[in-house]
């Protein structure tokens, strides 16, 4: 565990970049760093490997002083990763991502073919080994600088704001990348961003910092979304909080109606057996279950003229948030939950979700006062 205990940073010209800042850093975790430009983000994590030297207070890993250990020493159980992936231009990827076992005196070939295990690890395609970093999109360059970071497998991960120059969809690919990583290896990351979307999506637990270097919030992205400390963090989160708190809650637990769905072969009779009292529409599917559109109850189904089913929803993986969104874009108002092979599983309308999003916000706010 990382533990940074009432650090100041004070700059030589008199600027406090950091103010009695306490942070319990989680093990094997991503640990986000957020806030406006210029609250302290680049040097707390500086301070972590020492690139800053803190001017009061004390940083331990693992229950040591970090100003006890040799610096190199430190800076080798971390990986370090920055915007625009900082690359030595002269060097070939593979070369790029190899550095640092080479500067540990692993051989050429050891070095070499740990890279080529690296890019494959973040998703690069082995067949860019050979080039140089120009030759490089912004995102597959920040992708071999988590590699290079990574090498020497160090337990700790640095990151400042690895992803904000790359556009939102590359971005979100890179986020995607990073979860899995950080799943996969079991890393303690720390994070850094301006972006509080990026701070929810990524974080198990996000530090929001203020102007002036102080720590505003230290939380479950879920918690903040809840229960924001004060009107600063509020105003930081954004609008639209409530609706982005449901990601956090699955839609597994909705209930689904099944008696709505039918198959283009489903005769009237069967049809009419049906118990249909709570819906207005049938979802007529193909015969392998996918579904083909919507078809008003009580009138003849015509395949040619359904009405469009929209996005569905997967039950096992997705959120209540999903579902909402699905409901919402139906012309039915009706959201359509599909398994993991697109098969239609059920049918939900908004009212049932609205009701679910009111029980786990109760659940929530149970559960949060049980823990204070
Ligand atoms: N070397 C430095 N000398 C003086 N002031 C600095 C130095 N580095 C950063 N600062 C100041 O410290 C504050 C925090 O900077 P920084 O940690 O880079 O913030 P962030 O990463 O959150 O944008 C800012 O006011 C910045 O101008
Ligand atoms: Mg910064």
């Amino acid at each position: 565990m990382i533990r940074i205990d009432s650090v100041t940073k004070r700059y030589p010209d008199g600027t406090v970049a950091v103010d009695r800042l306490s942070l319990e850093i989680p093990d094997r975790s991503i640990t986000v760093l957020v806030g406006p430009s210029g609250c302290g983000k680049t040097t707390t994590l500086r301070m972590i490997n020492r690139m800053v030297e803190p001017s009061e207070g004390t940083i331990l890993l693992d229950g040591k002083d970090i100003q006890q250990q040799p610096v190199n020493t430190l800076r080798r159980s971390m990986g370090y990763v920055i915007q625009n992936a900082g690359l030595f231009q002269h060097r070939t990827i593979l070369d790029n991502i190899a550095t640092v076992p080479r500067l540990l005196g692993w051989g050429k070939e050891k070095s070499r073919a740990r890279a080529r295990e690296l890019m494959e690890r973040v998703g690069l395609d082995g067949a860019l080994a050979k080039r140089y970093p120009y030759q490089l999109s912004g995102g597959q360059q920040q992708r071999v600088g988590v590699a290079r970071a990574l090498a020497a497998d160090p337990p700790v991960l640095l990151m400042d704001e690895p992803f904000s120059a790359v556009d939102p969809v590359v971005r979100k690919g890179l986020q995607d990348e990073l979860l899995r990583i950080q799943e996969e290896l079991g890393k303690t990351i720390v994070f850094v961003t301006h972006d509080i979307d990026e701070a929810v999506k990524l974080g198990t637990m996000v530090a929001v910092m203020r102007t002036g270097g102080r720590l505003a919030q230290f939380a479950p992205p879920a918690e903040l979304l809840t229960d924001p400390a004060d009107s600063f963090v509020e105003d930081f989160l954004g609008t639209d909080r409530g609706i982005r708190r449901l990601s956090f809650f699955p839609s597994a637990g909705l209930e689904l109606l099944t008696a709505p769905i039918v198959a283009s072969d489903t005769t009237d009779e069967q049809i009419a057996a049906r118990d249909l009292t709570d819906a207005p529409y049938l979802l007529v599917t193909d015969l392998d279950g996918k579904p083909l559109g919507w078809a008003e109850r009580d009138t003849e189904i015509d395949t040619a003229r359904l009405l469009p089913y929209g996005r569905p929803f997967v039950v096992a993986t997705d959120s209540l948030r999903a579902a909402l969104d699905c409901a919402v874009l139906s012309p039915t108002g009706w959201a359509v939950a599909v398994d993991g092979e697109g098969r239609a599983a059920g049918v939900v309308s908004q009212q049932t979700i609205g009701e679910a999003i009111r029980g786990a916000h109760a659940k929530s706010a149970t559960t949060q006062k049980a823990a204070r």
